[in-house]
């Protein structure tokens, strides 16, 4: 690797609309203990009429932008990973990419469950060290409640809605991302699945009636997984880094269950105090939950520059990844109110600039000449 890529912004939204553990047990045979002690999950945020994966990859993506100083007509590249994207295509990076104004941007998603921001990461950080790029917004975000079966109590107490974002900037100097580590293993694809609306079971009024469109998982099997992955992913990104567990300052796990993230850091001989959690806040919000914690915790102050954050994930797939970060920018103040103004004014002239390339396609159909017909008049 040639340059490196510096973590520069980051950027975190949930909905308002907040569910607790109470509100679940009135409508699944479950209760508030159950779900804290079994996963250490009170409450989580759940989309309401008008919000989307896309809306809320928008608003991660704008704080992110906010904090590392960057105009979106600055970025090279946008990555949404995201299992709910808001269609099967176009890419839910491209609905973000119009919003923002990302003007000279490529754009796409990634699908690899609960690690898929580590993927992206991965990708983006490979990019602009390979002096491919030297920007780039790497996005987790989704709407997990519309693939929720809320009459399933194995499943609904544990998701939740949210993105986070963080922005990435290639430099000379040292640190940034210093190492990651992917991995996958298909053979265990049916453990955490929705099994139609995909061109295996396309979507039909049985798929719909036999609720086929939602999450199914073998919980047990997932965890067993998952306590066995975190601690290998996250040893194996600091060996390919050169360091150890010693230089370690802060552990940002995937936020599934608190039973895992803490048999992982025993596993790891990793303090509590080591480890981020918000779980008990957000739920887990699939491949949201790293960067939403990422996020909150550089704004706690939690993360400070010089230290060395690894952050490790687990999911569908199956798939894990790990990526060892040097943080080099501190958190900085809020931005004065002029420069806010003329941030929502680009995003206004943004939607405007969205609008007339619509516009205009469609007056240039209705007056150049078809292609197409030329095509057919040379054939007949
Ligand atoms: N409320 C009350 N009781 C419940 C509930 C509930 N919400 N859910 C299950 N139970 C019952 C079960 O029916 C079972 O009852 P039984 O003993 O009479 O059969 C009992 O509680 C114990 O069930 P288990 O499945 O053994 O509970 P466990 O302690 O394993 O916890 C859980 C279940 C929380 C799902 C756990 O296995 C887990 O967290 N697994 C990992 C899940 C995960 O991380 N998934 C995300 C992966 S990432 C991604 O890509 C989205």
């Amino acid at each position: 690797m040639k340059a490196h890529a510096h973590v520069v912004g980051w950027g975190k939204y949930v909905p308002q609309h907040v569910l607790t553990n109470d509100n679940l047990s009135q409508v699944v045979d479950t209760s508030d203990e159950w779900i804290r002690t079994r996963t250490g999950i009170h409450e989580r945020h759940v989309v309401e009429d008008g919000e989307t994966t896309a809306s809320m990859a928008i608003q991660a993506a704008r704080q992110a932008l906010e904090v590392a100083g960057l105009r979106p007509a600055q970025l090279d590249l946008i990555v949404v990973a995201t299992v709910t994207p808001d269609y099967l295509f176009p890419a839910t990076a491209c609905l973000v990419q119009d919003a923002l104004g990302a003007s000279r941007a490529a754009a796409f998603d990634i699908s690899a469950g609960c690690s898929g921001f580590i993927y992206g990461l991965s990708v983006a950080a490979h990019l602009l060290s390979g002096e491919v790029y030297q920007t780039a917004l790497v996005i987790g975000a989704e709407t997990l409640s519309c693939i929720t079966d809320w009459t399933d109590r194995d499943t609904c107490v544990l998701f939740g809605d949210g993105a986070g974002a963080v922005a990435l900037r290639a430099g000379e100097n040292e640190g940034g991302v210093l190492a990651t580590v992917l991995g996958a293993d298909g053979s265990g694809g049916d453990l955490l699945h929705v099994p139609a609306g995909g061109s295996r079971m396309p979507t039909s009024h049985r798929t719909v009636a036999e609720k086929l469109h939602f999450i199914r998982m073998k919980g047990r099997e997932v965890f067993r997984f998952a306590v066995r992955a975190v601690p290998a992913a996250t040893r194996d990104v600091l060996e390919k880094a050169g360091l150890s567990l010693d230089d370690l300052d802060l552990l940002v796990p995937h936020q599934a269950n608190q039973r895992i993230i803490e048999a992982a850091a025993r596993a790891l001989g990793v303090p509590l105090e080591g480890v981020y959690s918000n779980l008990e806040r957000y739920g887990n919000t699939s491949a949201a939950s790293i960067p939403i914690a990422l996020s909150e915790a550089a704004e706690e102050g939690c993360i400070q520059p010089g230290d060395l954050v690894v952050c490790v994930g687990f999911g569908a797939g199956l798939t894990w990844g790990a990526a060892a970060i040097r943080w080099t920018r501190p958190q900085p103040p809020p931005a004065p109110l002029w420069q806010r103004l003329l941030r929502r004014l680009r995003y206004n002239l943004a939607a405007l600039r969205s609008w007339l390339r619509q516009q205009l396609r469609r007056v240039s159909a209705l007056w150049t000449p078809d292609v197409l017909d030329g095509e057919r008049g040379r054939e007949e």
